[in-house]
């Protein structure tokens, strides 16, 4: 989603190949436009460009601008097309805008501002931002006043930067939803999307907090409520190291982030288990685990389906009851949250803007709230009243994998602490659990050896139009998933069912030409899944079949394509076999040449709704 870099420096060097490192680093976030506003000699330049950073950079070589206070951008469409006329920065002659997020009441304003005879060189709705603070500053009020001003009357989601023809040394931020993090330099002051826009420059940070201003110069920061109070922000150590994240040898980020789920989930474990003793070592929660009358998990994208395999495990393992839903809907369903409730939010930015507000309704409500999130510092890490860090590392590619195998971790390790302490679970079949998971990145890594015959079986994929994936009990949230994988970054439409459901409509589209994805570790449920197998193949529907021996050795059918995986435990199944769901959206895309890390239309971190 959209990226947002400042620099504001007294320093006679030139800002702008600053701003350009900053936005690489932002690019993981999806965008489809770029573009940068400095300030040169009392003049506001400005270059921008649609695609890919690439083209911006082209721009700036053959038009090159410098200056010492600037901001750029990088753009997901929200408001018009991505071409030039809508990336980011917009500008008058005196005042630059980058934005990122919704201004909602944006045609109001917008037709205020035409009455007035304001033209509109755009389709944005960060224009009438801009063209209320450059009427303000005509006004003859100040940057500050004006900026202020013009957030009183604008509703919405939104982090801005703003830059001043007459003001070499300012800059304005101002945060109400989507992250800012200001950064502090050597006679120089930075905002960023994030900690990882000014990895380059700076390890100082501070986040800003809903409805601040901050009035930035290079000798400092100034930072404002709405109200116009002066308030305190800490300053960090960001977390994000200085180096640029690289593939280190992969051809894509998501093939590395693959390879590094044994290890991040090594490390994932050993945060929150003790493998040596096979015990369980949760920091205290304040709150007894034994008291919880309902578990309420809530999350989006691939984090809501690792969300919905855990609720098969707090159920049965725990006996806890939950309640799981996406953010986007629980935002708005006023569910009463019950007395001696707790809700889990799941998240790898810890910026997603549906899961950010869900958890501040619960908040209003009294419940407490935990997070499963990957990036410390981040909002929801900050919002929730307990934090469980996923170890896994920056997530580059869009198609989140060990970000959602390291949640799956966590889960389970959750869920066996509910069931100890509601007394739910033997030790022996605690102790077995365990064993389970200490037992993981081994066998992950010998999932991950099978890559050639998945590869193989990706290019079987590349002429059909249609994938179905089926699964049962865990297996049914991972069979949304791999269908999720496969559209997002092949853009091949999947779906993913219940196998049981399957005869309740689904089973209409089985043809020869529609490959199914059948997950079916061998467990309590695995005969009921081959009767829903049998179904498809009775009707020449291709089967692409992910079991174990055993599993593969009850069917003899030619037209089952086989992915053989090692044995599991039902608690692991899960993670084990998400990676040849991974591998196999992974290589159909490689061999339809999509764009793998960054696929279109998508971003990785979504802060609008
Ligand atoms: C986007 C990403 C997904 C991610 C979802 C939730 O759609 O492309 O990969 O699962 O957001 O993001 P979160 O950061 O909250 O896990």
């Amino acid at each position: 989603m959209c990226g947002i870099v400042g620099i504001v420096s007294s320093q006679k060097n030139n800002v702008v190949s600053g701003l350009i490192e900053g936005l690489r680093r932002l690019e993981y976030r999806g965008y489809d436009s770029s573009g940068v506003a400095i300030i040169s000699e009392n003049k506001l330049l400005r270059r921008r460009k649609a695609g890919k950073l690439v083209n911006l950079e082209a721009d700036l070589k053959e038009s090159p601008v410098s200056g010492n206070t600037g901001i750029a951008h990088t753009r997901w469409a929200t408001h018009g097309i991505p071409n030039d006329q809508n990336a980011h920065p917009h500008m008058t002659d005196q005042v630059a805008i980058v934005h990122n997020g919704i201004i909602e009441n944006y045609h109001l304003l917008k037709d205020q501002l035409l009455e007035k005879g304001v033209q509109f060189t755009s389709e944005t709705d960060t224009e009438v931002v801009l063209h209320l603070v450059n009427q303000h500053l005509e006004q003859g009020l100040s940057p500050f006043e004006s900026v202020k001003k013009t957030l009183s009357v604008v509703r919405g989601a939104f982090a801005i930067a703003m830059l001043f023809r007459d003001y070499p040394n300012l800059l304005i931020a101002a945060r109400s939803g989507p992250p800012l993090a200001i950064g502090y330099g050597k006679e120089e002051m930075y905002i960023g999307s994030d900690a990882v826009a000014l990895s380059h420059l700076t390890q100082q940070v501070t986040f800003l907090e809903d409805g601040d201003i901050a009035v930035l110069e290079n000798s400092g920061v100034k930072i404002y409520n709405l109200e116009g109070k002066r308030v305190e922000r800490k300053i960090q150590q960001s977390k994000v190291g200085t180096s640029s994240i690289d593939k280190e040898g992969f051809e894509h980020f998501m093939l590395k982030e693959i390879h590094e789920q044994p290890d991040v989930i090594r490390r994932t474990l050993s945060e929150y288990f003790n493998i040596t003793h096979t015990g369980l070592h949760f920091r205290p929660l304040p709150f007894a685990l034994e008291n919880v009358s309902r578990l309420t998990i809530v999350a989006c994208g691939t984090a809501f389906y690792a969300g919905m395999v855990a609720k098969y495990w707090f159920e049965n393992i725990a006996r806890i009851p939950v309640e799981l839903d996406i953010a986007s809907e629980f935002r708005y369903r006023q569910p009463p949250m019950p007395k001696d409730g707790i809700s889990l939010f799941i998240s790898q930015s810890g910026e997603t803007a549906d899961t950010l507000a869900a958890q501040a309704y619960v908040k209003s409500q009294g419940q407490p709230s935990l997070g499963i999130i990957n990036v410390a510092n981040s909002s929801l890490a900050r919002a929730v009243d307990v934090t469980f860090l996923t170890q896994a590392g920056p997530e580059i590619g869009v198609a989140s994998t060990k970000a959602f195998t390291t949640q799956l971790c966590v889960l389970a390790v959750l869920a066996l602490a509910f069931a100890q302490a509601r007394k739910t679970i033997s030790q022996e079949d605690l102790t077995q659990y365990c064993k389970d998971l200490a037992q993981l990145p081994l066998l992950i890594e010998q999932t991950l050896l099978l890559k050639k015959d998945i590869a193989e079986i990706a290019r079987s994929l590349l002429e059909v139009n249609n994938v179905l994936y089926i699964g049962r009990g865990p297996s049914y949230p991972l069979a949304l998933e791999g269908a999720l994988k496969l559209k997002e970054i092949s853009y091949i439409h999947a779906e993913g069912f219940a196998a049981g459901e399957l005869k309740h409509g689904p089973i209409a589209l089985i043809e020869e030409s529609v490959p199914t994805v059948a997950i079916a570790p061998y467990d309590s449920l695995f005969e009921k899944t081959v009767s829903n197998i049998q179904e498809i193949l009775s009707r020449r529907g291709p089967i692409v079949l992910l079991s174990d021996e055993k599993g593969h050795s009850l069917f003899t059918s030619q037209a089952i394509k086989r992915i053989i995986l090692p044995t599991t435990s039902s608690l692991i199944a899960p993670m084990v076999y998400a990676i040849p769901t991974q591998l196999l959206a992974y290589y159909t895309a490689v061999y339809k040449g999509t764009d793998v890390d960054q696929p279109r239309n998508l971003a990785k971190s979504v802060t609008v709704e």
